[in-house]
């Protein structure tokens, strides 16, 4: 069997700096890999019209798996989305069809006081948000219109097959753990919500062991920052896993410690195909700074090994040996609160540090 192919897609802003951090660490746990840069984003759009050019969607389609960082710039700010840098992470979720964006979300020991909530609500939190990817408002037709008067239009659309598959993948994740699944909704309001619950309750059937509740989306934002806790797996459509990830990602003190795995239909000889990346933006308030927290990233390598290297083996220690840096003190500025903080490439050192390896890059 050839070696896996991994497309590294760093992208802009702090995305270099955190995929490579990343990269130091999967390096460390599969050498055997082959690693492939690909431009995405801001620069090829600025240099020749595409965010996604033809040569790197060429690589993502031979890879076994994406790692991807963030793209984005605020010189795009107000252009239509076609010709924003996030197009090219919007086509390549649809092109590959990766309809499942898996984000875990887990407060690791020694971090409870980074949290915005008081430790106690936070301590031991391990959830997941499960976000549908590839349909609703994201997908839609988007019009803006100047006449008669300023008028603009968003298309939000679900079919059954959209809602069966990812209430199906919400179900299985549920029934590997404590067997709750939220789904979240508007149903007192939109119309795609009533298909949605319709759907879920249909595929609860197909899981007798798993508990399901439906809860609207207002009161999932009240019960994400009350009591974190009570929620296992929440699955929701794609607006409203945007929405509340961002939030539960402050549950464990930053954005930059949520990683994402988006997975479809396609497997390759070494697992299921996906995208890898951290949720957060390209954070241009601290690019190029050296102090992005590349947590996220280095966790999403880990999913990577789990989901499309069917190694579980190394994600595991990939989330041990992070799990080990935070017990060690070792934080960035994001999470260091009053302490000594690190920069990004010293928290990847740690991180390969407790795997056992001599230091590199630093
Ligand atoms: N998947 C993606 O590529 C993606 C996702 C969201 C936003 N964006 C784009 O990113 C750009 C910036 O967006 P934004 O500012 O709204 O959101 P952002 O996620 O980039 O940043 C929000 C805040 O979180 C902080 N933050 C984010 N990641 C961090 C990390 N790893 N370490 C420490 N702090 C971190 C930032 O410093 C900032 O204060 C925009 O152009 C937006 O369109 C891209």
């Amino acid at each position: 069997m050839p070696a896996p192919l991994i497309a590294v897609l760093p992208g802009d802003g702090i995305g270099p700096e955190v995929v490579r951090a990343a990269v130091d660490v999967l390096r460390t746990v599969r050498p055997d890999c082959e690693y492939v840069p690909c431009e995405v984003g801001a620069g090829p759009l600025l240099a020749s019209g595409k965010a996604l050019p033809e040569e790197t969607r060429a690589i993502c389609e031979r890879a076994s798996a994406i790692l991807f960082g963030a793209v984005g710039g605020l010189q795009f700010d107000g252009k239509p989305l076609e010709e924003r840098p996030e197009w090219a992470l919007l086509s390549m979720r649809r092109e590959f069809e990766l309809y499942a964006n898996v984000r875990p979300v887990q407060v690791f020991p020694g971090l409870e006081h980074a949290s915005s909530l008081k430790p106690d609500l936070v301590a031991g939190l391990d959830l997941i948000v499960l976000r549908e990817l590839t349909g609703g408002v994201y997908y839609g037709q988007h019009r803006y219109e100047r006449a008669p008067k300023r008028h603009a239009f968003d298309e939000l659309k679900y079919d059954e097959d959209e809602v069966r598959r990812i209430a199906r993948f919400g179900f299985e994740l549920a029934a590997n753990r404590r067997k709750k699944l939220t789904s979240v909704d508007k149903l007192n309001v939109i119309a795609t919500s009533r298909l949605w619950r319709e759907i879920v309750d249909e595929v609860a059937g197909e899981f007798p062991d798993v508990s399901v509740e439906h809860i609207l989306v207002d009161a999932a934002a009240m019960h994400l920052v009350r009591e974190p806790k009570r929620f296992d797996v929440i699955v929701t459509e794609n607006m409203f896993g945007d929405i509340l990830s961002d939030e539960a990602a402050m549950l464990t003190g930053s954005l930059g410690n949520l990683p994402s795995a988006s997975i479809g239909t396609k497997t390759t000889p070494h697992g299921k195909f996906g995208l890898y990346e951290p949720i957060s933006g390209t954070a241009p308030d601290i690019a190029g700074k050296g102090i992005a927290n590349p947590t996220a990233a280095i966790l999403s390598a880990a999913l990577l090994c789990r989901y499309s290297l069917s190694d579980s083996e190394s994600a595991a220690r990939i989330e041990r040996a992070v799990a080990h840096a935070f017990e060690d003190g070792v934080r960035t500025a994001d999470i260091a609160g009053t302490g000594r903080p690190v920069s990004t490439a010293e928290f990847a050192a740690a991180v390969r540090a407790s795997l056992g390896e001599a230091p590199i890059g630093v």
